[in-house]
Formats: C-alpha cells, structure tokens, sequence
C-alpha cells in the first residue's frame, strides 16, 4: 500500500552521542551499531589524531553494513568501496589531499551523493565540501590520564 508521511520539523536539532571505549574492539562495536542504522546519502567524517582509530571505527561500521572482511585505510588510494553489502560503503582517506580541488578532480559527488554511505577520515582536508545534510560529525580523542587504550567518542548529527 502507498503511503505518504510529511514530517515537519521547526529549527534544528542537534543530536549528540557519546560514547567511552576503552579497546579496539569497543570502538568497532559502537561504529558497528551506526553501520546498522546508516541510511543511504549519509556521510560520517571521521576526526581525531593519526592513530586515534578511525580506520578501527571504519572496520566496525563495515561490519554493520554486513561487511566481513578486511577494512584498510586508503591512504594511497583516497577511496574504497566496499559492495555487496546492505549499502554501498564508500571509505575515504583524505590525508594526503592538499584541498578540495583534488577531491573534485576524482569526482567525490558521485559518490557522496549516490545511494551508499560515506565515511570520511580527515575531513579537515576538504572543509568545505561537508555542508551538506546527513553528515555525521565522529570525533575520536585519546586521553592517557585513563589509559593509552582510552578512547571518547562523540557523534553529533544537525537532524535537519
Ligand atoms: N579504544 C580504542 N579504539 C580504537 N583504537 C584503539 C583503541 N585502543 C587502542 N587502539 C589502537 O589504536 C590504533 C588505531 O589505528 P587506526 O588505524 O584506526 O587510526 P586512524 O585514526 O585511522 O589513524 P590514521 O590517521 O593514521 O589513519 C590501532 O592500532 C588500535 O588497535
Ligand atoms: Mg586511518
């Protein structure tokens, strides 16, 4: 049966998550959780230091979407796809990217706007070209005052 659903929303509502992990494996089941519930057209931009473990959040979000391989950052490729799965994952690595021009030149709309997901590590390299709806904003810190193995993790989304 069709069916016609109109959601009004005044303003906006930011909704943010956070989260402690205190091992890799905690990481990648948080990651995981969001791999299940991602919608397609979302975009997750993945922040924190070089070895915060982002490429770990990467792998777990993978394993949400129903991947169970192996998940690498593409650091020299820029991007990955991953199919077959429930969504289309799109896995980028910008870090070595001196600014959005480059990001154009390998035609990023394609698949920031197609139908799978995005998850993008250093974002800060092509600021402004996450302005868009459906970003997810996952920060990744460390802090060795409880433990090198500690990890906070906040996820914050716009909602509109
Ligand atoms: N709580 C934790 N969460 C995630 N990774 C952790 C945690 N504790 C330890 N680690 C380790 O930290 C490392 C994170 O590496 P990862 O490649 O995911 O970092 P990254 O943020 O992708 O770095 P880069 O910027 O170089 O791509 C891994 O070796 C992982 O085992
Ligand atoms: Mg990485």
């Amino acid at each position: 049966m069709a069916t016609r659903r109109s959601i009004i929303r005044l303003g906006g509502s930011m909704t943010t998550k956070r989260f402690e992990s205190r091992s890799a494996e905690e990481t990648a089941e948080i990651a995981q959780h969001f791999g299940k519930s991602a919608a397609p057209g979302d975009i997750f931009c993945l922040s924190g230091n070089l070895g915060a473990g982002k490429t770990v959040f990467a792998r777990g979000f993978a394993k949400g979407l129903g991947y169970e391989g192996a998940v690498t950052s593409p650091t020299f490729t820029i991007m990955n796809e991953y199919t077959g799965i429930r969504l289309p994952l799109y896995h980028f690595d910008l870090y070595r990217l001196e600014d959005a021009t480059d990001l154009e030149s390998i035609g990023y709309e394609d698949y920031f706007f197609a139908d799978g997901v995005s998850l993008v590590e250093w974002p800060e390299r092509a600021e402004e070209v996450f302005n868009s709806k459906n970003i997810y904003r996952v920060q990744i810190k460390t802090d060795l005052s409880q433990g090198e193995e500690f990890r906070e993790i906040t996820v914050e989304n716009s909602g509109d």
